[in-house]
């Protein structure tokens, strides 16, 4: 029995990571769900938007499904947390927000997030199959920006050889594994040429050791428009954090959206399985929500602790759900809440 650790979180996250533990459950898998609440809602409820019993339920279980979390735009708010050493020293560490402080926190130096065309799924574009892998733990996220005076701000953009070594590797054998044949390493080493430059070399002098895996580069802005233009030419893409965020919501854009893409977040203790999307207040508590990519991030997350027979049977009725088209939800072009699309699922479990 593989005991998860499921945090719903805010907005739509109760609704649609609900709906993946049901799924699961009903798949029979045997796995075991530990609730335990974290996010804004949370913060707002008791002043701590991550709570210790997160990390302790983490550190036993070592699994986490996690349902999308709020962070407000601008203003003050931190995510504090504080950790006694083994020294018995209080250290405490503040992020921008409560999935920057998990992924952080954790230790999950890799945002893979897949992205391809599903039967029956609506797109402007055929055949995509793109692997992306976003750099976690650094670049502009860190955190670290302050107002220089009244009218100016900035903020410290990190890129460091250790982590760019790590998150290319572990691209090139994810890859590897899944014997595919090109990764495209994404920068704007053109204007960034410290900080990006940095990223570049090292992912090519990493790529060195992968005689079958093709490195291609491209700057960030172009391949944004490249990605429009022709999505199918590309196979795995390796991105510092901010450019990984950006370019993992415009490559879900190119195969039906926000409610398709799932992902996943791994470290070398624990892994984390959420969802491209955030907490979408505008459809929140209304039963419209697409629950899929919460669902595929779960299947992912099936795979990965070794119950590939569950996942299967999730993707097998996930699919003929969609191609019967009577029970999808609204942004696919159906008319079903986001509950008659997973009891329909769960129908169809063999
Ligand atoms: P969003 O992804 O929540 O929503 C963008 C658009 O996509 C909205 O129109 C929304 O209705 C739609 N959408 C998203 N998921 C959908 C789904 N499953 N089914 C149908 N439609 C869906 O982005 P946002 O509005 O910019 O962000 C809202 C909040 O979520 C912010 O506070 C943001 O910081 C947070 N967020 C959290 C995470 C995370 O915790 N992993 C990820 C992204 C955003
Ligand atoms: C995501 C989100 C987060 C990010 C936000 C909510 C901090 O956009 O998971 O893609 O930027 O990583
Ligand atoms: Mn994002």
């Amino acid at each position: 029995m593989q005991y998860i650790t499921w945090i719903p979180g805010d907005g739509i996250g109760p609704e649609v990571t609900g709906a993946a533990c049901e799924i699961v459950r009903a798949s029979g898998a045997a796995v075991q769900f530990e609730r335990i609440e974290a996010g804004l809602t949370q913060g707002e409820r008791t002043g701590t938007p991550l709570p210790a019993a997160v990390f302790e339920s983490i550190a036993r279980n070592k699994i986490v499904i996690k349902g999308p979390t709020a962070t407000p735009f601008g203003g003050d708010f931190r995510v504090r947390i504080e950790r006694k050493t083994e020294q018995g020293v209080i250290e405490a560490r503040s992020h921008p927000s409560v999935a920057i402080a998990l992924r952080k926190e954790l230790g999950l130096f890799v945002n893979v997030r897949p992205v391809r065309n599903y039967p029956s799924v609506q797109s402007r574009y055929q055949g995509v199959d793109i692997v992306i892998f976003r750099e976690n733990s650094e670049d502009l996220y860190t955190g670290m920006e302050r107002m220089i005076d009244e009218g100016t701000a900035e903020a410290i953009k990190i890129i460091s050889f250790r982590a760019t070594e790590r998150v290319a590797k572990f691209a090139l054998d994810y890859l590897r594994r899944l014997k595919r044949k090109k990764l495209t390493v994404v920068h704007k080493a053109n204007v960034m040429k410290m900080t990006d430059g940095l990223f570049l070399k090292t992912a090519q002098e990493t790529a060195r050791a992968y005689q079958d895996i093709t490195l291609d580069q491209r700057v960030v802005d172009a391949l944004c428009m490249e990605l429009v233009m022709k999505p199918e030419t590309f196979d795995g893409l390796l991105l510092p954090n901010l450019y990984g965020d950006i370019v993992s919501d415009l490559a879900a854009g190119l195969v039906g959206g926000l409610g398709v893409a799932p992902g996943a977040n791994f470290g070398p203790d624990c892994a984390m399985f959420e969802a491209v999307h955030g907490s979408a207040p505008d459809i929140a508590d209304k039963d419209i929500a697409n629950p899929m990519a919460a669902i595929l991030s779960a299947v992912m997350m099936l795979r990965y602790i070794g119950q590939p027979t569950s996942a299967d049977r999730i993707e097998k009725a996930l699919t003929q759900v969609l191609q019967e088209k009577r029970d999808i939800t609204r942004d696919l072009g159906g008319e079903a809440g986001t509950r008659r699309m997973t009891q329909a699922i769960i129908a169809k479990l063999a």
